[in-house]
C-alpha cells in the first residue's frame, strides 16, 4: 500500500507533493517502483487530495495497480483502512471467480464471510514521500518481519533532530515497540527519543484488520493514526518489532521544498556514486546531474555542469559536456557532446555534437556525423559522416551519408500553414546560406551555390545556383560619399596604385590585365565586374 492521499500543504503547490520530482521520477514514482521490487500479488495506491492527478499517475506508473479513495475521515490510519478494504473486496471477487471454475462448495461459515476474512499474508505499508527508499530496504523489512515471526515490523532511523517525526516507544529488556507517538501528542520525555517511524511497515493482513476496526482520533490532529495499530497487535499477543535503519536519508520523508532539494542532492550523489564503481568518470560530482534512470556504460566521461535526464543512454568512451543537458538522448560509442541541450534524440558512434547545439526531438545524427557550433536540428536525419558543421537550422529534413551542409543555411519547412520536407542525398555539398525551400530535393553528389535561395530540386550532380549576379557601381563612394574616410582610402588607392590598378585583388588585377593586352590602352580603372561565373568561385 502505497499511502499518497495527504495534501502536503507544507510543499505550497499547485501540484500534490507525491508527484514532485525528484531524481527524474516523482515521489510517487520512486514508492511504487521499490514497492514492485517485492514483486507483490496486489499495489493499492490511496489517493485523495488533487485525486486526478494522482490516480492518473498511478495507473500510469501501474497499469494493474489498484487506485484506492480516501473518505473524509482523516489519517493514515484511515488510508490504510481504505486500501485494506478495497484489497479485501478484490481478494473475494478473485475467490469467488476460482470458485466458479472449480467443483468446490461454499460451506456454511457460521456467520463470517464465505469467501474467508478477505486478504491475508504480509502488507507492506509505505509513505509515497519518501524517494530514497529503495526495494532492497523493503526487502529487508520483510525478510525480517518472517524471519522474527512479527505481527508488525516497522522501519526506523535515529535522526539527530527528530522534530515533527513520530516517536518509537520500546520495551525496556526486549527492545519491542511499545508504541508510535507523534510529536505533538508526545511528553518532554518522549520527545527526547530521537528514533523516529520512517511511515513503513509490515503488517500481517490479520493483525491490520483487527487493529484498524477499533481506531479512534482522539489525538491532538484528530486524525486515524495508523501507529496506532501497535496497541491492539501486542493486546492481541503479536511481536511488534523495529528495523534500525543506519541510513536516515534513506528513509526520510519530504515535507517541504527544502527536503526536496536536500534529498535530490543526496539521491544525485549516490547516482553518481553508483556510476563511478562501474567505471564512468564524473569531473565534477557537484555540478553533474544524473537521473535514476539514465544509463551510462564504461569510460564514459561525463564534464562539469552535466545534466543527464529521463531514459538517456550514454554509450562506451561517449564524452558529455561541459555544460551540457539531455532528455531521452541516446549517445553512441566515442561521441563526443559538448555545450549541448537536447531531447528525444540519438546521436550516433564517433559523432560530434556542439559547442552551442540545440538537438530536438526526432533528431538522428549518424555515425561519424556532426552537429556544430549554433546548430539547431528538429525531426530530421543526418546519415553517416555528414556534417552540418556551423550556424544553422535543419528541420524536417532527411540527408543522405557523407553530406556536407554549408554555414548558416536553414531548412524552410514552415509555410504558415503546413511543414515540409527537404531531402539532401548523399556526398552532397551545398553551399554557405542556403535556403532550403521546403518540399525541395537536392539528389546524390549535387552541389548548391553559396546564398542560394533552392525553391526547386537539384538533380544528382548537377550544381543549383539561385542568387541575383554582383554588380559593382564604379566611383559610386567617391562620388556620393565624399569627404568620407572611405572616399578617401578609394581614392588614394586609385591614386597609388600602379597602373591604376592599387588595392585590387587578383581576381580584377587579372581582369584590368586581360582588358589591356585587348585594347593596348590604358583605361580608367574599371572595378565593374559581373559575379564572376559561380562554377570557378563556389566554396563549401
Ligand atoms: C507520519 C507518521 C509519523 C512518521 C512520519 C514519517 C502517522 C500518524 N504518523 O506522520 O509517525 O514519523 O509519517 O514521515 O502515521 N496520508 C494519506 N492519508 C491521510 C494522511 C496521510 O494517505 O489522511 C499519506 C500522505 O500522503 C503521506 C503519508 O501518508 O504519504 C504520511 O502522511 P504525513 O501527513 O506526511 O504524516 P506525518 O504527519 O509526517
Ligand atoms: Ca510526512
Amino acid at each position: 500500500m502505497v499511502l499518497a492521499a495527504g495534501q502536503g500543504t507544507r510543499m505550497k503547490s499547485a501540484v500534490p507533493k507525491v508527484l514532485h520530482g525528484i531524481g527524474g521520477r516523482t515521489m510517487l514514482g520512486h514508492a511504487m517502483t521499490a514497492a514492485r521490487e517485492l514483486a507483490p500479488e496486489h499495489v493499492a495506491v490511496v489517493v485523495r487530495h488533487e485525486r486526478e492527478q494522482v490516480a492518473a499517475a498511478a495507473r500510469e506508473l501501474d497499469e494493474a495497480a489498484l487506485v484506492v479513495d480516501q473518505d473524509e475521515i482523516p489519517g493514515t490510519g484511515r488510508a490504510v483502512q481504505c486500501a485494506l478494504d478495497a484489497l479485501d473486496v478484490r481478494t473475494h471477487a478473485t475467490r469467488a471467480a476460482d470458485l466458479v471454475h472449480s467443483a468446490d462448495e461454499v460451506h456454511d461459515t457460521d456467520g463470517a464471510h464465505p469467501l474467508g476474512d478477505g486478504l491475508d499474508g504480509a502488507v507492506v505499508v509505505l509513505a509515497g514521500d519518501i524517494p530514497l527508499l529503495d526495494g532492497a530496504t523493503l526487502a529487508e523489512l520483510l525478510a525480517a518481519h518472517h524471519a522474527d515471526g512479527n505481527a508488525v515490523t516497522v522501519l526506523t532511523t535515529e535522526l539527530a533532530d527528530a522534530t515533527g517525526y513520530g516517536r518509537i516507544v520500546r520495551e525496556p529488556g526486549t527492545g519491542d515497540v511499545t508504541a508510535i507517538v507523534e510529536h505533538k501528542d508526545a511528553t518532554a520525555e518522549q520527545r527526547a527519543i530521537r528514533e523516529i517511524n520512517s511511515s513503513v511497515y509490515v503488517f500481517d493482513a490479520a493483525v491490520l484488520r483487527r487493529g484498524l476496526d477499533g481506531l479512534g482520533s482522539d489525538n491532538a490532529q484528530g486524525e486515524v493514526y495508523l501507529t496506532d495499530v501497535i496497541a491492539s497487535a501486542r493486546a492481541g499477543g503479536g511481536a511488534v518489532r523495529a528495523v534500525l535503519s543506519d541510513d536516515p536519508m534513506l528513509v526520510e520523508g519530504v515535507n517541504d521544498r527544502q527536503a526536496l532539494a536536500t534529498l535530490g542532492a543526496e539521491l544525485n550523489r549516490r547516482t553518481l556514486e553508483r556510476w563511478m564503481r562501474e567505471g564512468v568518470t564524473v569531473v565534477d560530482p557537484a555540478t553533474t546531474w544524473v537521473d535514476v534512470d539514465v544509463e551510462l556504460a564504461r569510460d564514459v566521461t561525463l564534464l562539469p555542469g552535466t545534466q543527464l535526464h529521463g531514459a538517456t543512454t550514454v554509450a562506451e568512451g561517449a564524452t558529455v559536456g561541459p555544460d551540457t543537458t539531455l532528455t531521452d538522448v541516446e549517445v553512441g560509442e566515442r561521441a563526443s557532446v559538448v555545450r549541448t541541450h537536447g531531447s528525444l534524440a540519438v546521436i550516433g558512434a564517433d559523432a560530434t555534437v556542439g559547442p552551442f547545439a540545440y538537438l530536438r526531438p526526432n533528431t538522428v545524427l549518424g555515425a561519424r556525423g556532426k552537429i556544430g557550433t549554433f546548430v539547431e536540428t528538429k525531426n530530421t536525419e543526418i546519415g553517416e559522416g555528414s556534417k552540418i558543421p556551423h550556424l544553422s537550422y535543419v528541420g524536417d529534413a532527411t540527408i543522405g551519408a557523407e553530406s556536407n551542409i554549408g554555414a548558416a543555411s536553414v531548412t524552410v519547412n514552415y509555410d504558415g500553414v503546413h511543414k515540409h520536407r527537404t531531402v539532401i542525398g548523399s556526398h552532397a555539398r551545398t553551399g554557405a546560406d542556403n535556403m532550403f525551400v521546403a518540399p525541395v530535393t537536392i539528389g546524390d553528389g549535387a552541389y548548391t551555390a553559396a546564398g542560394s535561395v533552392v525553391t526547386r530540386d537539384v538533380p544528382a550532380g548537377a550544381l543549383g545556383v539561385s542568387r541575383p549576379q554582383q554588380k559593382n557601381i564604379d566611383g559610386w563612394v567617391e562620388r556620393r560619399r565624399a569627404g568620407t574616410p572611405a572616399a578617401e582610402a578609394a581614392a588614394r588607392s586609385r591614386d597609388e596604385g600602379d597602373e591604376g590598378a592599387g588595392g585590387l585583388g587578383p581576381q580584377a588585377k587579372r581582369e584590368l590585365a586581360e582588358h589591356n593586352a585587348l585594347t593596348g590602352a590604358i583605361p580608367k580603372v574599371s572595378r565593374t565586374g559581373d559575379a564572376a561565373d559561380p562554377e570557378s568561385s563556389e566554396s563549401a
